[in-house]
């Protein structure tokens, strides 16, 4: 293999500049060119009509820069018709105009799908799990997981704190997707009293009991750290009924929301105030923790050196604090387990 190209796909997470560095001084160590292809999976598709702006050299020096830097220096996107084998088929088309021999792609699951079919169509992928959800079971950490869970933490420590100055419980909204591990670490991270997350139903009326027998026990100021994937696993609730009914304005077909739950839980435990905060995109625009970005140096080395011995379709991910690599597909076919000790453990302590 002469030439590699590397990008980066889906939300951003904290560590891709540090793939991407890694990628580049081991592309370098094994005399391999390196192309950045930029917007994901767009850039292979060559959209902006020069197929240069698209896909081009990337130069080490300038690189050698970034690794610190939160987001990704070769923009990420989406790319919902890349689902499409004629589109496919078009990216590698322009792969093989550019000389590229194989491919190193971070991002999360919808990523590695995408991964998996240039594989198939000859392209030697590998791939880095760059997303701050932990939804890849196959690896014990994705990459920018440990960064948006310190995000959280130290977020939810400040919020704590003027909880407990005003007396008042919080609603905490972290991100995740439809997986909870951002809420349930911050939790426990930082003393939170409930949580809840998208893969155990829960009801508002049983967070409303705990709070209020947390109140009965003299604790007034609890967090309620909430996975914003939690609402599709909640037991229906009428929103606008109940608010309504207590005097507060909504909208007929109002879906419940982080600032409603705090509502509907200050009503029902007859608090003064309860508020939310939904930390949102705090947790992706991190500068990587040392443990993402050591991950990110040994992940972005080792998916070069696979790619220079001629492997390809694998992913790579870290088990007991160790780097390893396996077929992608494996790898997708991973189940996840939630840990349900912990999470019973935040919600009765
Ligand atoms: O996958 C990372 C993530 O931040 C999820 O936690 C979140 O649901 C999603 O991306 C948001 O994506 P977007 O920024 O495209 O709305």
């Amino acid at each position: 293999m002469r030439r590699i190209g590397v990008l980066t796909s889906g939300g951003d997470s904290p560590g891709m500049n540090a793939a991407i560095m890694a990628v580049a001084r081991s592309a370098a160590y094994h005399e391999l060119s390196l192309i950045g292809v930029k917007h994901g999976y767009n850039g292979l598709l060559c959209k902006s009509h020069n197929i240069h702006d698209d896909m081009a050299e990337l130069d080490l020096d300038t690189v050698l820069d970034i690794a610190d830097q939160p987001g990704t220096y070769l923009r990420t996107a989406r790319c919902v018709e890349f689902k499409q084998p004629e589109v496919r088929e078009r990216a590698v088309e322009n792969l093989h105009k550019m000389g590229v021999e194989g491919l190193v792609v971070i991002g999360g699951d919808g990523s590695y799908q995408g991964a998996m079919r240039l594989c198939e169509l000859g392209i030697p992928t590998i791939g880095i799990p760059g997303t701050i959800d932990n939804d890849l079971p196959y690896t014990e950490m994705t990459l920018g997981y440990d960064t948006a869970v310190n995000s959280c933490v130290s977020d939810i420590r400040a919020i704590r704190a003027t909880s407990r100055s005003h007396d008042r419980p919080a609603v905490i909204e972290v991100m995740g997707r439809h997986c909870g591990d951002i809420a349930l670490k911050s939790a426990a991270s930082t003393g939170a009293e409930i949580v809840v997350v998208p893969e155990v139903h829960w009801s508002i009326d049983q967070v409303a009991e705990r709070l209020n027998a947390l109140i009965a026990r003299g604790n007034n100021r609890v967090s309620v750290v909430v996975a914003e994937g939690a609402w599709e696993n909640m037991e229906p609730f009428d929103v606008y009924g109940f608010l309504t009914a207590n005097g507060v304005q909504c909208y007929p077909g109002e879906v419940i929301s982080s600032p409603r739950l705090a509502s509907i839980l200050k009503l029902k435990c007859g608090m003064v105030e309860a508020r939310a905060t939904i930390l949102g995109y705090t947790q992706r625009g991190q500068h990587p923790s040392a443990y993402d970005s050591s991950f990110a140096f040994e992940a972005g080395n080792l998916a070069v050196k696979l790619l220079s011995n001629g492997i390809g379709n694998q992913v790579v991910g870290i088990k007991d604090g160790r780097i390893f690599y396996m077929p992608i597909a494996d790898a997708l076919r991973c189940k996840r387990s939630f840990n349900m000790e912990l999470y019973n453990l935040i919600n009765s302590l």
